[in-house]
């Protein structure tokens, strides 16, 4: 990792452009708290200048990692680079726990605590004495969660990813996350193999620290935040070992007190433009069918105007260019020896396609000159514009009367799935089929097996998954067909209410609003109901006439959902906004640039 020039000149003595927000807390004289502002944390071994000097910032550093969320614990120990770069640069840091969200291990499902999580540092950026804040970010929600709450608190901030894991091997075979489980779990289901060997398979894909080293969730996210301007150039790839990470982290450091001396803040960088570029670099590098719903959450909390229409008008018609798994072949080793994000927008740029090349990023340059010539080291794991892995790689956004909104990354279709669904001539692109209706992902593995009624067509559908039905919406709608097609090879279609992971190689139409919990049309059908679903036209409908509708939604009422189990699932649920919307709290939204509520 070589940072552009720029990021290191000394800080030392240099006036900040506005007034720092700490010394409201430590050099305010009138404030009669003023001496329990600062005896507790002289207690804490600093001294009174590095409190109370004007020029000294005071940096927060949100850690992430902890014994319950090991995707991001890499982050305890280069936290410790983190600071010396922010005291090498003159500021004071102040590392703080973050709400942990473990995505493998939080039940229901670690999306639930993406705004618990977001809520609780917004509190903290607003309620202490901080000038500026590094995210440490990592596993799939920390990084959407983190960036919420720097949107909505408007300090200077800045990400920092924990990096991938190092590539998983099985002998000289690549074992990637996510990916492993859903393989290994469709060889379980066809017997061909045992559960000891289904266990030792999916350790492979873990042999070190970091997040996943596939282009699932948070991958995904943390090139996003690098899309928008808010890492440094080149930091979202380098893998958590690697000793490159620990010089990121030091530069990080150095970085975030200049932001905040000059008072660069989310708000100037995460623009409508800064937006459209992370969703042009979303469909280059594969990304993950969950940065819709993170963006246009976070672009909800900085008041930009983002929906999925934006995702297909700017990303659908784009080539994918980075092959590496579930779209590719390769892991996040050789996608950063490739070079990274850069090297993906070095190619968009070279041919005009990265949209707009001027926005702001937290380097102080526009991402057009922090990546401009930085082509590809290696032309199999970044591809060539002109030759792509695939061509029109971005999200559908199919509407109908199935749903308002829903995706569909098509990028994943495989050549089987082509062939059987999509390839009749005189109906391009568009299918028809009965479908199988699950009530969550419990239900779908109780019965699926079982079910009789599940032939080579049916279309599976999974509700009851959204962010009140589950609640924090499950990433279950990639469902596998029962093991008697799986022998056979077919693949079935899937749709559903919830989102599907990031690492997850099926073609599904997901992320469907409104979800069957709060009316949506999914909670209605039954058991053999036919949809017809047309790629072409962006349409999803269900077969059934208005007067069939009406009778339907009549006979069978409000879609029920299972009953809340903890506080935060009752407040989440009455709060919570549609996946198309981002998943919001809804009452959230309108706080925005909360830094200059305080003082009153
Ligand atoms: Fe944490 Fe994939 S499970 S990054
Ligand atoms: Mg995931």
């Amino acid at each position: 990792f070589t940072a552009p020039s720029g990021y290191t000149e000394p800080t030392e003595g240099i006036e900040p452009a506005v007034p720092l927000r700490s010394k409201l807390w430590f050099n305010n004289p009138e404030d009669t708290m003023v001496g329990c502002y600062i005896e507790r944390f002289l207690n804490n071994g600093l001294t009174m200048g590095e409190l109370t000097n004007k020029r000294k910032p005071i940096i927060g550093i949100a850690q992430t990692g902890s014994d319950l969320a090991p995707c991001n614990s890499h982050h305890l120990q280069l936290a410790k680079r983190v600071r010396d770069g922010i005291l090498a640069a003159g500021g004071t840091p102040f590392e703080f726990p973050c709400h942990p969200i473990q995505e493998t291990a939080k039940r229901p499902t670690a999306s639930l605590d993406r705004n618990l999580s977001y809520l609780s540092l917004v509190e903290v950026l607003f309620g202490y004495p901080l000038d500026g804040v590094v995210l440490l970010t990592g596993c799939d929600k920390t990084t959407p969660a983190m960036l919420m709450a720097a949107a909505t608190m408007d300090i200077p901030a800045i990400c920092m990813n924990v990096g991938p894991m190092l590539n998983g091997y099985a002998g000289s075979k690549y074992v990637g996350s996510g990916m492993v489980v859903w393989d290994s779990r469709a060889q379980l289901s066809a017997g061909e193999i045992d559960q000891d060997q289904f266990m030792r398979q999916v350790s492979l894909s873990a042999p070190s620290v970091g997040h996943c080293n596939t282009m699932g969730t948070a991958s995904t996210m943390n090139a996003m935040a690098e899309a928008l301007g808010m890492a440094l150039p080149g930091s979202a790839s380098i893998p958590a070992p690697y000793r490159e990470r620990g010089a990121c982290a030091y530069q990080t450091g150095q970085r975030i007190v200049q932001l905040v001396l000059q008072d660069v803040k989310p708000s100037d960088i995460m623009t409508k433009e800064a937006f459209e570029n992370a969703i042009a670099l979303c469909t280059a590098i594969g990304g993950s069918t969950n940065a819709p719903i993170h963006l246009n959450a976070v672009a909800k909390h900085i008041g930009v105007e983002l929906n999925n229409d934006d995702w297909e008008r700017v990303g659908y018609e784009l080539p994918l260019l980075v092959n590496i798994q579930p779209a590719g072949q390769y892991l996040c080793e050789e996608y950063h020896r490739a070079g990274g994000l850069p090297s993906v927008a070095a190619e968009l740029l070279k041919h005009d396609k990265l949209p707009h090349p001027n926005a702001l990023t937290v380097s102080g340059k526009s991402i057009g000159d922090n990546c401009r010539g930085d082509f590809a080291q290696d032309p199999r794991v970044i591809l060539p514009f002109d030759k792509p892995l695939m061509s029109q790689a971005g999200f559908l956004h199919l509407k109908g009367t199935l749903f308002d909104s829903a995706i569909m990354k098509t990028s994943v279709i495989s050549p089987a799935f082509r062939e059987q669904y999509l390839s009749n001539p005189n109906d391009p692109m568009a299918f028809e089929g009965p479908v199988a209706v699950f009530d969550g992902p419990e239900d779908y593995h109780h019965r699926i097996e079982t079910e009789p009624e599940i032939h080579p067509g049916t279309i599976l559908v999974m509700r009851g998954a959204g962010p009140v039905g589950y609640p924090g919406a499950a990433e279950v709608v990639n469902m596998i067909p029962p093991g008697r097609l799986i022998k056979e090879g077919i693949e079935l279609p899937c749709i559903g209410d919830g989102r599907q992971s990031g690492t997850s190689g099926s073609p599904s139409i997901l992320n469907a609003a409104p979800e069957a919990a709060t009316g949506g049309m999914l909670g209605y059908l039954k058991d053999g109901d036919r949809l017809r679903i047309d790629l072409l036209k962006r349409q999803a409908d269900v077969i059934l006439t208005p007067e069939q509708i009406a009778k339907r939604k009549e006979e069978l009422g409000p879609y029920k959902y299972p009953p809340h189990q903890t506080p935060w699932q009752e407040i989440y649920r009455n709060q919570v906004s549609e996946l198309s919307e981002g998943m919001v709290l809804k009452d959230a939204v309108k706080y925005q640039r909360v830094a200059k509520r305080y003082p009153v």
